[in-house]
Formats: C-alpha cells, structure tokens, sequence
C-alpha cells in the first residue's frame, strides 16, 4: 500500500494526562478514522484509570523508543508536558510518523525552525493543537481580513481568564513554573491554559492562512495573586505587532469567576470585530453591513484530530503547522521579561469548591473589564491589584 493509501491511519497517542485524555476518549467513542495502535506514558496504573486501555487492548509503552521497537504509527498526537515536545516530535518523525503535537510546540524559535526543518526533510506534518486555527468560522473570517474587505487592522483586544486553584497546579511538577527539572517552561495563563484567544488574534492578522502576526514590542502589567506559583498568574498586556497593530490581552487565574470572557473587539479601518463566549463573531462594516461568521463553538474542538487522520490518509497537511504558534511564543518571551508585582495577601480571599481550593484577587474582573473598554493597562486609569 502506498503511503497516500493509508486507509486507516494507526496513531500513538503521547501522553494522556489531563489534556491527552480527550485525544484518548475521542478516539475510542467515535471512529476518527484511525485507530489508536500504543500510548506513550510514564504515568503508574494508566488502564486503572483508563479501563479502555484494557477493554481495547491498547499497549502501553513507557518511551517512544520503546513503542517504535515494537511498532509503527502514521500519525503521533503528542500531549506531553510542553518541555519534552520539541525532542518527542522529532523523534516521531524520525520514525516516519506525521505528528499533531499540542500548543506550544517548544519554547524557543531556534527549535521552531528547526522542527520545521525536520517535516520537511522527513517528508512529514508537524501539525499544532491550537483548536481555533481549525475553527471554520475564524478559517472564513481570516479569509475575508486576508481579501482585503475590512482594511488594515488597527487595534485589537481580549478578557479571557479562567479560575485555577491547587488541584489545578498540583496535577505535575511543570504546572505554574518558570523552569521545571532544569528546563524552561514559562508556564502561566498566558502560556498555556488562556493562551487561545491571543494566539487566534495573531493567526486572524497573519499574512498568510499559516501563519500569525508577529510582536514587535510590549508593555504590561505581571502579578502573582496566588503566593504558591512560581510565575506571574494575573497579566494585562499590550503589544504592538510588526505592523503597527495594538493588541491588548487581559488574563488571569487567581479569580472568583470560573471563566471570564472570552470578551473580545478589533478594529479595522472599515469595520468592527467582535466575539465572545456564547456569541458569534460578527464584522459591522462601515457601510452598514453585518457578517456573521457565527461561533467559534461550532466546529468540535476535536477537529484537530480529524483534519490530522484525514491528511494522513490523503498525503495532505493541515493548516496550523509550526509557524502559526511563532508569535505567541515571541509574545511569551517578550511579557516573561516584565516584572512582576505580588498582589498583597489582605487582597487575596481563599475560597474552596468541590475539593479544592482557589486564591480569589478582590476585584480582579472589574478592573480587567474596565481597563479592556477603555483600551487601556489597569495602571494607565488609576487602577491597581
Ligand atoms: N489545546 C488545549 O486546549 C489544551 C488544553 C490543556 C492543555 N493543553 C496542552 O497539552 C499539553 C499537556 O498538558 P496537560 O495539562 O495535559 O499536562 P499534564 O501534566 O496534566 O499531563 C502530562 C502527561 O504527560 C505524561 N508524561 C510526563 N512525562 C512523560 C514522558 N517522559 N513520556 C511520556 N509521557 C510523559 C504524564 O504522565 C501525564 O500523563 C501541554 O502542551 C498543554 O499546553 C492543551
């Protein structure tokens, strides 16, 4: 059978931890059009926690170089913890596997390039899990922005945060830190958990359907409202990209709303943008017209994984490749140099839920929301933490 005959695609799926898991539980309650052939964890009991391991039949391997001894697989899905990607990734494909790896592929753009570099000499994807660069409402926006119909972009803003507590940074050891046994990791909100909707306005002023917008520059506020994480966990920021766009971002964990946002407007010469949870994007052009692109919640969050197994039976390459996560990971670097400011501890109230507990800065969502309308960072109009 020829590659481009691959009817089934066999996949390995690395690494199902909390996020992994989705990958896992997609692919045995409905027929992706592949069929999971070993997991890679170095977690004890998985097939305790996951009884679908047993009932499948499904191999576990504690390394990559143990499954490639035992098998082969068209198709690697990697959901390790973000420091191990850039190594797991080349090594699948070194071994003639197409590879979805989750955001963010690594932590540096040497690597970036570098694994780039690799796809392309090994004739192989490397696909990026940032779910709304699938999205067919934004796919069909970003065409529009890239047509020319709306004008340049001129300004664009976000609130998203999301409330996390101890379950949340207690999970693994890389959870909330700034270097994790030795390596970098520069995980915080705008990392990982809320990095979507900034990255998703990057990709909608990209140049091309692959590729983002770059920062050029950016000017913010960091804090740690919760005392137990290494890194910053509240950030409101402001970046100008390589071509003159103001991008401001607010996000945060330590705060009493399970989720804030996402809350977002751009505007373009001839026309404004919005979205947000539960909304659909809409453009009201100058000229009075209004698009509806409808929601991003439209398109399953698993498409990722369908459009992977997909262009693995047909020889094709998904749109979100390696470039696409390049400006947040710049955007990353550049806000990680910013210092960042303790919120006072009389400011922080503890609350416990379900088990759990959660730092809750006093509020946190007011002075996010009334810094987003006026376009502005808390300090500039007299706010603080
Ligand atoms: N796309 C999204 O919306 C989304 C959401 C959450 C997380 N993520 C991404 O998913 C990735 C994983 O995040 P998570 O929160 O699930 O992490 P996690 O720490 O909860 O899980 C990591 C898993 O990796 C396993 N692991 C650790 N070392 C390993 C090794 N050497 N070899 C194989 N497996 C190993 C662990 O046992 C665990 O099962 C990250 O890149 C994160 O940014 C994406």
């Amino acid at each position: 059978m020829s590659e481009k005959e691959v009817r089934r695609p066999r996949v390995v799926l690395v690494s199902v931890g909390s996020y992994g898991q989705k990958y896992l539980d997609e692919m045995t309650q409905h027929d992706a059009g592949g069929d999971v052939v070993g997991i890679v964890d170095v977690a004890e009991n998985l097939a305790d926690r996951f009884p679908v391991i047993r009932e499948k039949r499904i191999p576990v391997y504690r390394s990559l170089r143990d499954f490639f001894a035992e098998r082969q697989a068209e198709l690697a899905v990697i959901s390790s913890p973000i420091h191990l990607h850039a190594a797991m990734a080349e090594e699948c494909l070194e071994k003639g596997a197409n590879v979805l790896c989750e955001k963010p592929l690594c932590l540096t753009e040497a690597e970036t390039l570098q694994l780039a570099d690799r796809a392309r000499e090994t004739g192989r994807f490397l696909a990026l899990g940032w779910q709304l660069n699938y999205d067919r409402a934004i796919l069909s926006l970003k065409r529009d922005i890239l047509d020319g119909r709306f004008g340049r972009p001129l300004r664009m803003r976000c609130v998203h945060a999301m409330r996390r507590g101890r379950n949340y940074y207690a999970r693994s050891g890389w959870a909330g830190r700034i270097t994790a046994d030795g390596w970098e990791v520069l995980d915080s909100p705008f990392m990982n958990a809320c990095a979507h909707n900034f990255q998703m306005m990057t990709f909608l002023l990209g140049e091309s359907m692959e590729t983002a917008e770059d920062v050029a520059s950016v000017s913010g506020e960091l804090y740690r409202g919760n005392p137990e994480v290494e890194n910053y966990d509240i950030a409101a920021l402001r970046f100008t990209t390589r071509h003159g766009t103001e991008m401001l971002y607010y996000t945060a964990h330590p705060l009493e709303t399970r989720n804030l946002g996402q809350d977002g407007e751009a505007r373009f010469e001839r026309g404004t943008l919005t979205w947000g949870k539960g909304k659909h994007f809409i453009m009201r052009t100058d000229d009075g017209q209004e698009i509806d692109y409808g929601a991003d919640g439209n398109t399953p969050m698993m498409q990722k994984l369908y459009d992977a197994i997909r262009c693995t039976r047909e020889g094709e390459k998904p749109l979100c490749g390696p470039m696409a996560g390049l400006s947040h990971l710049h955007a990353v670097r550049l806000a990680q140099n910013l210092p960042v400011r303790d919120v006072d501890s009389a400011h922080v109230r503890w609350i416990e839920e379900g088990g759990d507990a959660f730092p809750c800065v006093r509020d946190l969502e007011d002075v996010f929301l009334a810094s987003a309308r006026q376009w502005a960072l808390p300090g500039e109009i007299g706010l603080s933490l």
